[in-house]
């Protein structure tokens, strides 16, 4: 294959700006794929990524182009994930790539993961191709766009494709600006093998797949390969491209996408990031930017039924195989019983794990309050990283406490900046600086503690802005903070489940917003029960549910029977959702539910 006519790219965008509608239409173009398998949505194929309309998971597909200049070009699209929590794997997949094909919806401008996307891209030198995207809508306003991209990006725009993904319409110039803009990858096939990993995925009979970009070399079947961070030798199975399913090829060489099978049956041998060599020829060093996924969000997964116990560690052991980001060590709660505490990448990763494992898996759990990683120094001087509020040592015996704390950047129009920095101000956000886009957009940044950001900032965010602003974040650092553990007494047992860290200065407040939520979500009993919310041993709120008059059967008393069945039908599966508490029934919400109060 003769490297001038290689084109390694990526789509980058905001959310909902078309990403994955444009790389179909680009498939379709080139015939890579028909519209009948396109309907299957190759790119976009997990279910749930369908469901949500966001990319999750990053792949990639190898299309053949006949440009205007009458050669054949062979193009690698590598799709990025679309999402805050997956910035590493977006690095990752950028760093693999000449260019990026950067879409932004003609309607709505720059937004915030356009600008994040935007510098990584630029961090990995990458060239960028402007695309406007949605000029179909009567709201498009192509003029505008161009004028933000080139003052706020900075780069030539006037001449960027004007496209409907939708319609199809000038899907080809978007081929033709790839195969002009974007360089050729350079590389040397005669020097040893030097691959970036970009991605991975588990095949029942492959094992491991390592989505690779050879830098330089040439691999092929039988090569004894080393990953260089996990320091583990393979011999090489099966190499191929995507078309994008696995299609084999003889040998992949510098300045090629595709795949590696070795027989690897661990996941965490081949981290994305890592670099591929050859055992007994090995390059001078490893591709930079390799680091190893590091949750940020821990909470409790349980199965509802305590019998589900080891259905539930072999889910969480299959998802692992795909996803060596998702962490989870076996604990047990007083009461929950045998569980597990499982470590994600942020929020948007653990909600599609807890629904994998309820819907792939049919396993019902029940899940704990997010905790983000806070680092304790104990007075004896023991250090250590606290993820489970139940951890958490005796205030007397904690000399210094820090927790997380991201950048945070928002895009919004400049009529909601009092609203969104009202709000920034109640997460003890520290404002940094804001910097107008045009005349009517800002963008504001703020360093907020990430604890803030779990509870809810997202959707308040939305309501606040009629959800105009758009949100992006990225890890800063550790910081000093004080915080106190806040516990919930049911009938006056204390649930560890709902034990959460708080900052000590909000510690008054939540305690008795979570008291009232829970009365309103715990059902009557036919007992009184009393909620109270504790530090320590001082009770800081209390509310009570009282106790049920009437039984909820005497409602159809005379009624006909099928009405009666029904009701009876209704409260079995309201049933399923309960959880036994000592002497009292919590439906499942609640231990989520307490992480939506103010
Ligand atoms: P993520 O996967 O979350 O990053 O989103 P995305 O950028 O891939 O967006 P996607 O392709 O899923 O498109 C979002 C929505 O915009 C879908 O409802 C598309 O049908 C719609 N859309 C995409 N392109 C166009 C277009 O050119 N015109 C119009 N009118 N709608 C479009």
């Amino acid at each position: 294959l003769n490297k001038e006519r290689i084109r390694n790219f990526c789509i980058i965008a905001h959310i909902d700006h078309g990403k994955s509608t444009l790389a179909d239409r680009l498939l379709e173009k080139t015939g890579t794929l028909t519209k009948r398998e396109m309907e299957e949505q190759i790119l976009d194929s997990m279910e749930l990524e369908r469901e949500r309309g966001i990319t999750i998971k990053s792949q990639a597909a190898r299309m053949v182009y006949k440009a205007k200049d009458g050669h054949e070009y062979t193009l690698n699209l590598i799709d990025t994930p679309g999402h805050v929590d997956f910035n590493y794997e977006v690095s990752r997949s950028l760093a693999a790539c000449e260019g990026a094909v950067l879409v932004v919806d003609a309607s709505q401008g720059i937004q915030a993961q356009t600008l994040a996307n935007t510098y990584l891209a630029v961090e990995n030198d990458l060239e960028i191709v402007p695309v406007l995207n949605k000029i179909d809508l009567p709201s498009a306003e192509p003029e505008r766009i161009i004028h933000e991209i080139e003052d706020v990006i900075g780069i030539e725009a006037a001449e960027a494709p004007q496209i409907s993904a939708k319609t199809g319409l000038n899907i080809e110039d978007v081929l033709e600006a790839v195969v002009e803009k974007v360089p050729a990858p350079s590389g040397d096939e005669n020097k040893p093998l030097k691959a970036l990993i970009f991605d991975s995925s588990y095949d029942t009979y492959k094992g491991v797949v390592s989505y690779v970009r050879v830098m330089d070399g040439t691999v092929k079947k039988g090569t004894k390969i080393r990953f260089m961070a996990s320091d583990k030798v393979y011999d090489v199975v099966e190499v191929g491209v995507f078309s994008p399913g696995y299609r084999a090829m003889p040998e992949l060489s510098a300045g090629e996408v595709g795949y590696i099978c070795a027989s690897v049956k661990n996941v965490a041998d081949a981290h994305v990031g890592d670099t591929i060599t050859e055992a007994n020829n090995p390059c001078d060093e490893s591709l930079p930017g390799y680091r190893p996924a590091v949750p940020m969000v821990f909470s409790g997964i349980y199965p509802v039924d305590g019998a589900k116990y080891e259905e539930l560690k072999e889910a969480l052991l299959k998802l692992q195989l795909n996803d060596a980001a998702l962490q989870f060590e076996a604990e047990t709660s007083l009461a929950l019983g045998f569980g597990f505490r499982c470590g994600f990448l942020g929020l948007l990763h653990m909600e599609i794990m807890q629904e994998r494992i309820e819907r792939e898996f049919n396993i019902d759990i029940i899940t704990t309050a997010p905790s983000v990683v806070y680092k304790i120094e104990k007075t004896n001087g023991d250090k250590f990283e606290l993820t489970n509020p139940t951890n958490m040592p005796d205030p007397s015996e904690i000399k210094r406490m820090e927790e997380p704390v991201v950048k945070a950047s928002i895009i919004t129009p400049s009529d909601f900046v009092g609203s969104i920095m009202e709000l920034c101000q109640e997460k003890r956000g520290v404002f940094i600086d804001m910097q107008y886009i045009e005349q009517t957009r800002v963008v504001i940044n703020y360093e907020i503690p990430l604890n803030e950001i779990v509870y809810d900032f997202f959707d308040n965010l939305k309501s606040r802005t009629k959800g105009y602003a758009s949100f992006d974040y990225e890890l800063k650092g550790y910081e000093d903070t004080a915080l106190v553990k806040l516990d919930i007494l049911l009938n006056k047992e204390k649930v560890d489940a709902f034990s959460m860290i708080v900052p000590e200065s909000k510690a008054y407040a939540r305690g008795k917003a979570m008291a009232e939520k829970l009365k309103e979500i715990i059902p009557r009993h036919q007992f009184e029960i009393p909620i109270q919310a504790t530090i320590g041993a001082k009770v800081i709120a209390r509310t009570t549910v009282k106790a049920l008059r009437k039984d909820v059967l005497a409602k159809c008393y005379g009624g006909d029977i099928s009405r009666k069945k029904k009701l009876l039908e209704k409260q079995k599966k309201g049933k399923k959702k309960m959880r036994q508490m000592g002497s009292v029934e919590v439906p499942q919400e609640a231990f989520m539910a307490v992480l939506k109060i103010d």
